[in-house]
């Protein structure tokens, strides 16, 4: 079972930055989960909100700030002043990093409430640049996200994210044609995981942080966790 660092792994380091990242890699993390959205002018950039007010010193829509100008902010100081710092990364920036590493890679898409039109592609083409294609999972919350990455890249391996427990949990995979299912843990179950291996279909759970809630997702059997503490479960 891999283990994902959720957003670069939150409680080592400022979600979403270098200081993060590079902290789960040396914690032994197998991958990394990071969220993309796209800033003025079209860059694909590393950010879990669409507004950038929570996690810098700065405030506005990702979407109204051109790269230049968010890379003014710091991204560090309000997570603690040790990181202060930490500027906002691009994908790309991103990447150059990560094919230094053995690491594993889940790249969320936010699309809603801002639709980035355009970013799927954006976001392929920069996995394909850097030789990505088989360390990569595309996951959205925003499953018509999910279909044009398909559509423009077969090969890339995809994730569904969801709540809830719906009746038929393969279809949200099929309809899309997903490799995995990213549910939040809590509305895992066996029957769930059953009819997942009888598909076929992956399952990547989030975001599973204490050990109690660990033991059951791996009671039900899962591929990968997503949590904010990997230190805790590398063996
Ligand atoms: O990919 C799992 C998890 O990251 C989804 O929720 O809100 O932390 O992006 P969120
Ligand atoms: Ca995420």
């Amino acid at each position: 079972m891999y283990i994902y660092a959720h957003r670069g792994g939150r409680a080592g380091g400022p979600e979403n930055t270098m200081a993060a990242f590079t902290n789960a890699l040396a914690c032994g993390a197998d991958g990394i989960e990071l969220d993309v959205q796209l800033t003025k002018d079209g860059h694909v950039v590393i950010c879990h909100d669409y507004k950038i007010n929570r996690t810098s010193d700065g405030c506005g829509l990702l979407k109204n700030l051109t790269l230049s100008e968010l890379k003014e902010f710091d991204f560090g100081a309000w997570y603690d002043p040790r990181f202060k710092g930490q500027k906002l990364l691009t994908l790309a920036e991103y990447l150059e990093w990560h094919i230094t590493t053995p690491l594993l890679l889940n790249i969320e898409i936010k699309n809603g409430p801002v639709i980035y039109p355009g970013i799927e592609e954006l976001v392929i083409r920069l996995v394909e640049r850097y030789h990505l294609v088989d360390r990569v999972i595309i996951s959205s919350f925003y499953h018509p996200s999910l279909l044009q990455v398909k559509k423009l890249n077969s090969t890339i391996k995809t994730g569904v994210l969801f709540e809830g427990r719906p009746i038929h949990i393969c279809r949200l995979a099929q309809d899309v044609c997903a490799d995995y299912l990213h549910p939040f843990w809590q509305n895992l179950d066996s029957n769930f995981a059953e009819a997942a291996r009888a598909n076929r279909i992956g399952i990547n759970t989030y975001t599973v942080n204490d050990q109690d809630d660990f033991d059951l997702v791996c009671s039900i059997g899962v591929d990968a966790i997503i949590t904010d503490c990997p230190e805790k479960f590398i063996r």
